[in-house]
């Protein structure tokens, strides 16, 4: 029922349906329909590549494809074909998140396939494809090459998903996200030697009982030879200003013992304090640097351009690079990305991606929108507190946490903000990416950022 074929020649007819009113201009979103998860974010023949979890035909999630696009300086993206449909019976309810390697020139994909058995449960299984020229990609004939049946009892079989790969002295490893049956969320990892035969090696790590009951799209990767863990979990409890919204990404640095497979965190933290940060994947580019993409969304929060009926939903941040200072993950915009936005002023009218700079003596109060419809930002000196509030938005987006999330803050003594905004979307870096609020809004009319007073 589901092809490439008919995914594409859906998106060529119908994308000139879409309503542009929201859509940003230096955010990657889909043509057409639904899009969440950034999948196989990686550098290939000079370009980067990114995937996507993507319903071409509605703007809900339904049945995942990977959708596919690729760019040269990360601000500017050209769709391609769609890379992987659910058209086999080990990924027949989707093509679920994965990632990607490149080896030889080979681009190899690893991804899950969502299968609903016919008694109602939940199957997850991981499959490979791989592509030479980037483009056409072949599910291999070994799919799927690991099942739930090769993990400890102990793992549930139902939450196997979204495998990360990665090379670490001559051998394949890739971590996946699933369900430990204490009711936590785990990280397993998997082996190759040859891509195409895999086994379980370890639980990488298990989660503690206030941290989550799946810890979805894991990434593991070295910056300056310290490791680090992303993972996206569901349900982390939240804390203060912390872990707020229903689903977290948060960060660990850590150490591993590679000959046992595990993983020993030293600390962790939010990667962003925003009310819109998700799914988070990592990639090496041309000049070693690691760049981070994720769904600029969360799960369970009202989806307002598909309940205006415009055609698409979903929204990628802006691709950051991460590098280390004094022990801490900063993260910048890529230069050929910063460059992209406007330096305006307080006041100016928006009229493209814009970027505000703002030294911080004292408390500060902006807003941005216009008179009645706008979200607050700022610092709070006592506090010491950067937020953002979404509570003066006209389309309210309260989500399925027992608290409605307006306000999200992080606590830092902050000297510079740096906000970068798009047509539904603000990114505001504190003190040059020692920390980072990203959120979404659906403001109509002519926006400014304007002090309170
Ligand atoms: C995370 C996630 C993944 C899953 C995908 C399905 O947002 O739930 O765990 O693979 O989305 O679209």
């Amino acid at each position: 029922m589901y092809s490439i074929e008919r995914a594409n020649e859906y998106i060529q007819a119908n994308k000139h349906h879409v309503t542009a009113t929201y859509q940003p201009k230096l955010h990657f979103i889909p043509e057409i329909g639904w899009m969440n998860d950034p999948n196989g974010f990686v550098y290939y023949k000079g370009e980067y590549h990114l995937f996507y979890q993507y319903n071409p035909y509605d703007s809900k999630w339904d049945t995942m494809h990977w959708g596919h696009a690729k760019s040269k300086d990360l601000a500017h993206w050209e769709y391609l074909p769609i890379a992987l449909a659910p058209d086999q019976d080990y990924d027949k309810n989707g093509c679920f998140s994965g990632s990607a390697l490149v080896v030889d020139d080979t681009l190899w994909l690893m991804y899950t396939g969502h299968i609903v058995n016919e008694d109602g449960s939940i199957s997850q299984v991981q499959n490979m494809a791989y592509s030479t020229d980037g483009i056409t990609f072949h599910k291999i004939k070994e799919n799927p090459v690991i099942t739930g049946q090769q993990l400890p009892n102990e793992i549930s079989r139902s939450d196997f998903r979204d495998p990360k790969l990665f090379e670490k002295d001559g051998k394949y490893y890739a971590v996946v996200a699933t369900q430990h049956l204490d009711q936590v969320g785990c990280v397993v990892l998997i082996e190759s030697e040859n891509l195409l035969d895999w086994s379980f090696k370890s639980i990488f790590l298990k989660g503690e009982q206030n941290q989550g009951i799946v810890w979805e799209c894991p990434d593991y990767f070295e910056i300056d030879g310290q490791s680090y863990l992303i993972v996206s979990p569901m349900q982390y409890h939240s804390e203060y200003l912390d872990f707020n919204n229903q689903n977290s990404n948060i960060i660990m640095q850590g150490r591993v013992d590679w000959q046992v497979g595990k993983f020993y965190p030293s600390n962790l933290k939010e990667i962003d304090h925003g009310h819109d940060f998700y799914a988070a994947q990592t990639t090496k580019n041309a000049d070693n640097e690691r760049v981070m993409i994720a769904w600029m969304h969360t799960w369970g929060r009202p989806l307002i351009t598909d309940q205006l009926q415009h055609g698409w939903f979903g929204s990628m941040s802006l691709p950051r690079i991460l590098t280390v200072q004094e022990n801490q993950i900063i993260q910048k915009l890529p230069e050929s990305l910063d460059n992209q936005f406007v330096k305006v002023e307080l006041n100016e009218e928006l009229k493209q991606p814009s970027k505000i700079e703002i030294d911080i003596k004292e408390t500060i109060e902006l807003k941005l929108g216009t008179k009645e419809d706008y979200i607050s930002f700022g610092y709070d000196a006592f506090r010491k507190e950067v937020y953002i509030d979404r509570k003066n938005l006209k389309y309210q987006l309260i989500g399925e946490e027992r608290n409605p999330v307006l306000y999200r803050g992080v606590q830092i003594q902050a000297t510079h903000l740096t906000a970068y905004i798009d047509q539904q979307s603000i990114e505001i870096f504190v003190n040059d990416g020692q920390e980072v609020l990203t959120s979404v809004f659906y403001i109509e009319g002519p926006k400014k950022v304007y002090s309170q007073r």
